[in-house]
């Protein structure tokens, strides 16, 4: 069975943004609109900061709007966190779960990324999952095994239920302007499937499954045409809307 997948090209924005941002994102409606129509459903995960401005903003453009992270429990005394239904009410219709930054740089485990996405599943969010080696896993050969892992670990068992996104990001790939070669691409992206179908059978063949690691202009539009490449998660080149229309443009 051959299942049709609309592709998905989020823009991760990080730590970067600020009302100013607004503009880009202006610029960014323009060239939607102009143009032929996207192919590609175009998200944007902005600061929390202006979640809500991007959402309002972009809702008349088609653009969807999405956090980079949320909390596993809907409310409490959780100091500078935010909670999966507050990123909802903000206008968010995705969030990022299990950033490498976020499992580094946060202690983030398989445990709380699983919980995350459950917990965005039951804000009504869908989750964008993200999975990816290390350089030395991938030299040492580990990387299929180290992915799978880590989607075993990640992805809630609701996701048979529910639509959730997978995001294969090779960690030594994200901000790097290094890229695995395509074929490597393909060989992750099936292995990926396979595992989805074992696991959750037509939900796992119809999910979105997106590659993320300096993905960039330049080589957006071969890396969109590998099988199974069901669109992209872009971080630096999304905070310019003429570099992220481009790759929108490339599917
Ligand atoms: P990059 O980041 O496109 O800047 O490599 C991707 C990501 O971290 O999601």
């Amino acid at each position: 069975m051959t299942t049709t997948i609309t592709p998905l090209i989020a823009g991760n924005w990080k730590m970067n943004g600020s009302r100013a941002s607004l503009e880009e994102l202006q610029q960014l409606a323009g060239l939607l609109t102009t143009g032929e129509a996207p192919k590609a459903m175009v998200v944007i995960c902005p600061p929390a900061t202006i979640l809500h401005a991007v959402a309002s903003q972009g809702s008349t453009s088609g653009i969807l709007a999405g956090g980079q992270d949320c909390h596993a429990s809907a409310s409490g005394a959780y100091t500078g966190d935010i909670s999966a239904g507050m990123l909802a009410d903000a206008g968010a219709q995705f969030v990022i779960v299990g950033h490498s930054e976020r499992r580094a740089a946060h202690g983030e485990t398989d445990q709380i990324v699983r919980a995350k996405a459950e917990a965005a599943i039951g804000a009504g969010l869908k989750p964008i999952i993200c999975v990816g080696e290390t350089g030395a896993e991938r030299d040492s050969g580990k990387a299929e095994a180290v992915v799978a892992a880590l989607l075993a670990g990640s992805v809630p068992d609701a996701a048979e239920l529910h639509e959730v996104i997978v995001a294969y990001e090779p960690v030594w790939a994200i901000g790097t302007g290094r890229t695995p070669t395509n074929d490597e691409i393909a060989q992750m992206h099936n292995r990926i499937r396979a595992i989805l179908v074992e696991r959750f059978g037509d939900k796992g063949a119809s999910t979105r499954i997106l590659y993320g690691g300096s993905m960039k202009p330049q080589n957006a539009r071969e890396i969109l045409n590998i099988e199974n490449v069901n669109g992209g998660l872009v971080g630096g080149a999304s905070l310019l809307a003429r570099d992220f229309y481009t790759i929108i443009s490339a599917v």
